[in-house]
């Protein structure tokens, strides 16, 4: 932490009296003490919010007298003070304060992290306006779909909610409301009102901001699963993740260092590969750091200075695994990556592009059925089959990846294409063209050898035909 911060620090400590002599009371009916955690330093400033709210909103209190936070005097008004002009600012019991907290407000305390998460693409995910993904959305699906659905993992863009004399509308509190299809809202890109990128309560769940819940695979999983990028169920079918289950108990989670091979070895999480420290680096809050493609896009490309990522990453591994397992390993999964891009992505692209250009589809995206058979096809299932590649997760790579690829791109996707290319030659030669190597000779016939093995394999074990 920075000097300034440290300073801060100091001068909270100095203001506290004993948070065990000061939390005290009375539950409404229950006419039972509530007993004050033992370790808590409560600023004279900070009294009032924690007395009142133990009573308003008790497991808020509760939740942050466990936290690091509250054992160094970071109390309720070092996150929720807000200057007067502040634009979310309001008059609450003596003080000014507001109810979002921004990364701009932890900046005062965690300046260098701040900077690095704001410049990762965490950071930048509520971005998402002029995507494919937010026409279905917001679109053809609709915005309540969008507000509870993209933007809870993207993150909104936070706005008011005004009356009909253009006055913000205000809660008993005086607190200002806002509209409700951006908050509450806890997407990793949130765009805040006082123009800082993201929340950092996405991982680290508040009031306890404890890195022990951040570093549980489940706190990435919230986001990162379903059809399109897989990656909890993957690292759950993965030796990694079994191995995770198994040994939760050897994880150390809650240590204070966490670095991989020195605190723990039993297992790597999602946060020990793409966040935490190792032996040579330290924890970063851009996991874009160590990755040298991005599966995202119908057709992988490398991230810019990959080599260098990579070797972050193999800093990783190889505080568990030897150099020639995990370079190894490399290959086998850009060969994955390689084959997806050059069989399947770059011929559906091609397709796709002279079926626009030769007007045999609208320009609008998702009018026509073949729209929504290439979407899938490269924004799930070839997401897929290259996720599950990344993290070892087999079935992911094959039966909920290539399998499925494969299966729509020869059996929906090409039969729909020639469809609605057929009689315009310049189509038709572009589909010849993308099939013509020798990844789609198949198509031709498979040779008299490879047949008589497919019959003798189910002859041999079930005597019987396939
Ligand atoms: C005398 C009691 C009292 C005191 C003192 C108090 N609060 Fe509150 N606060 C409340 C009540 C009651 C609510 C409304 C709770 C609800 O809506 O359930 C509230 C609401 C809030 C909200 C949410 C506002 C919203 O609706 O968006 C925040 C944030 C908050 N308080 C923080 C603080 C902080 C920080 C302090 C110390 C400066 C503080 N409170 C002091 C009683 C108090
Ligand atoms: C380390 C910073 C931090 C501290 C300390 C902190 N808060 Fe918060 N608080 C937040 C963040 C972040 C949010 C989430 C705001 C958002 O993004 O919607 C929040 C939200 C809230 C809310 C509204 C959301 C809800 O769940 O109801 C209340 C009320 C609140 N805090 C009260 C308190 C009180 C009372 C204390 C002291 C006991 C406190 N906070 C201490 C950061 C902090
Ligand atoms: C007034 C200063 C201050 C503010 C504001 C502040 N923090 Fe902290 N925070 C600290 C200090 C001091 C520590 C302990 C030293 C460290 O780990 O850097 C800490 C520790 C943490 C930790 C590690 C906790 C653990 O379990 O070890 C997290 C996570 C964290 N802060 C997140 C936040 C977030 C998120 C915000 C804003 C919502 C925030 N902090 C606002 C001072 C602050
Ligand atoms: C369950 C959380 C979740 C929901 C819901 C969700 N997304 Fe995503 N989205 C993600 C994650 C996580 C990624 C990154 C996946 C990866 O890196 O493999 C992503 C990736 C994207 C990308 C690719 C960004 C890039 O850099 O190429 C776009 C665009 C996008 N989502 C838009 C949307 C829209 C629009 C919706 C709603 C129709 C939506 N998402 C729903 C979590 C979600
Ligand atoms: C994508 C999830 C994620 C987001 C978003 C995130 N963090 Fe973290 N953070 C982590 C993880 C995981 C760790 C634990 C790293 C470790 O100890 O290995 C951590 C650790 C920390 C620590 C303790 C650092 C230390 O040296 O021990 C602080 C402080 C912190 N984060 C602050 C923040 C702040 C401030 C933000 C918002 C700008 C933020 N984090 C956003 C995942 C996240
Ligand atoms: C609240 C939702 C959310 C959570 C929680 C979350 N992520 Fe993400 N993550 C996203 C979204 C959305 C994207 C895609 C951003 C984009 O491309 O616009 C993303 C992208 C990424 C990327 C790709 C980064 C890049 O530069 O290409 C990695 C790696 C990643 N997340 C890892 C993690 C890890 C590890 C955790 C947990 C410690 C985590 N995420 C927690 C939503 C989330
Ligand atoms: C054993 C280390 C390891 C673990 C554990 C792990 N990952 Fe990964 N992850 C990787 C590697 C390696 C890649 C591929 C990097 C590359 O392309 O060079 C990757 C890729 C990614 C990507 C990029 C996908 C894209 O679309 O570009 C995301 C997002 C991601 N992981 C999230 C997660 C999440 C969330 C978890 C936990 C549920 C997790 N990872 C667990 C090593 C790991
Ligand atoms: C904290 C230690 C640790 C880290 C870090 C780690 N692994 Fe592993 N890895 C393991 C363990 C434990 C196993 C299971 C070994 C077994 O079952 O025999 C494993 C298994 C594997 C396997 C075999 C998978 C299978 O299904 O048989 C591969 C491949 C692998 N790891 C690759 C990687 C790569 C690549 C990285 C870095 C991106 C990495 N590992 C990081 C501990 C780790």
């Amino acid at each position: 932490m920075s000097l300034e911060a440290k300073r801060v620090v100091v001068a909270l400590l100095s203001f506290m009296f004993l948070g065990a002599l000061l939390i005290v009371a009375w539950v409404e009916g229950g006419k039972q003490r509530i007993a004050p955690a033992p370790d808590i330093a409560v600023s004279a400033d900070n009294q009032g919010c924690v007395q009142c709210h133990t009573q308003s909103t008790p497991s808020i209190v509760k939740q942050w007298e466990g936290s690091h936070h509250a054992s160094l005097g970071v109390g309720c008004l070092e996150c929720h003070r807000a200057e007067e002009d502040d634009i979310d600012a309001f008059r609450h019991e003596g003080q000014v304060i507001a109810t979002i907290v921004t990364p701009g407000d932890c900046a005062s305390c965690h300046a260098d992290i701040v900077e690095e998460f704001s410049n990762s693409h965490h950071a930048s995910a509520g971005n998402i306006l002029g995507s494919l993904d937010n026409v279905l959305g917001e679109i053809i699906e609709g915005m309540p779909a969008a507000a509870n659905g993209c933007l809870q993992c993207h993150g909104s863009k936070v706005a008011f909610d005004y009356d009909n004399q253009g006055e913000i509308r205000r809660g008993p509190s005086g607190a200002p409301k806002f509209d409700i299809a951006t908050w509450p809202n806890t997407g990793i890109g949130r765009i805040n009102l006082d123009g800082t990128l993201g929340t950092c309560s996405a991982c680290h769940s508040r009031h306890s901001f404890s890195t022990e819940v951040s570093r549980q695979p489940d706190n990435c999983g919230k986001c990162h699963m379903g059809p399109d990028h897989p990656q909890i169920e993957i690292y759950n079918e993965s030796k990694h993740g079994i191995a995770f289950r198994a040994q939760i108990d050897e994880m150390a989670l809650d240590s204070d260092d966490w670095v991989v091979g020195v605190d723990y070895t039993a297992a790597p999480t999602c946060a020990t590969c793409h966040m935490s420290a190792t032996r040579d680096l330290p924890i970063t809050h851009d996991p874009g750091k160590r990755l040298t493609w991005t599966l995202r896009p119908p057709v992988s490309t490398r991230m810019e200075d990959w080599q260098t990522k990579k070797i972050d990453m193999l800093s990783v591994c190889n505080s568990c695994h030897s150099q020639a397992f995990t370079t190894s390993w490399y290959e086998q999964y850009d060969s994955a990556v390689e084959l997806y891009n050059r069989k399947f992505a770059e011929p559906g692209v091609a397709i796709m592009k002279a079926l626009k250009e030769n007007e045999l589809i609208s320009p609008d995206p998702f009018d026509e059925h073949i729209e929504w058979i290439w979407f899938e096809v490269w924004h799930h299932e070839g997401r897929r089959a290259r996720h599950g590649a990344s993290m070892q997760g087999p079935d992911y790579t094959q039966w909920h990846g290539f399998y499925e690829v494969a299966k729509h791109f020869y059996f929906k996707f090409l039969p729909e294409a020639r469809e609605l290319a057929e009689g315009n030659a310049a189509a038709e030669a572009v589909i010849e063209e993308a099939l013509s190597g020798a990844d789609h000779a198949w198509l031709g016939g498979l040779d008299d050898a490879t047949k008589s093995q497919v019959r003798d394999f189910y002859k041999s074990r079930y005597d019987q035909e396939h």
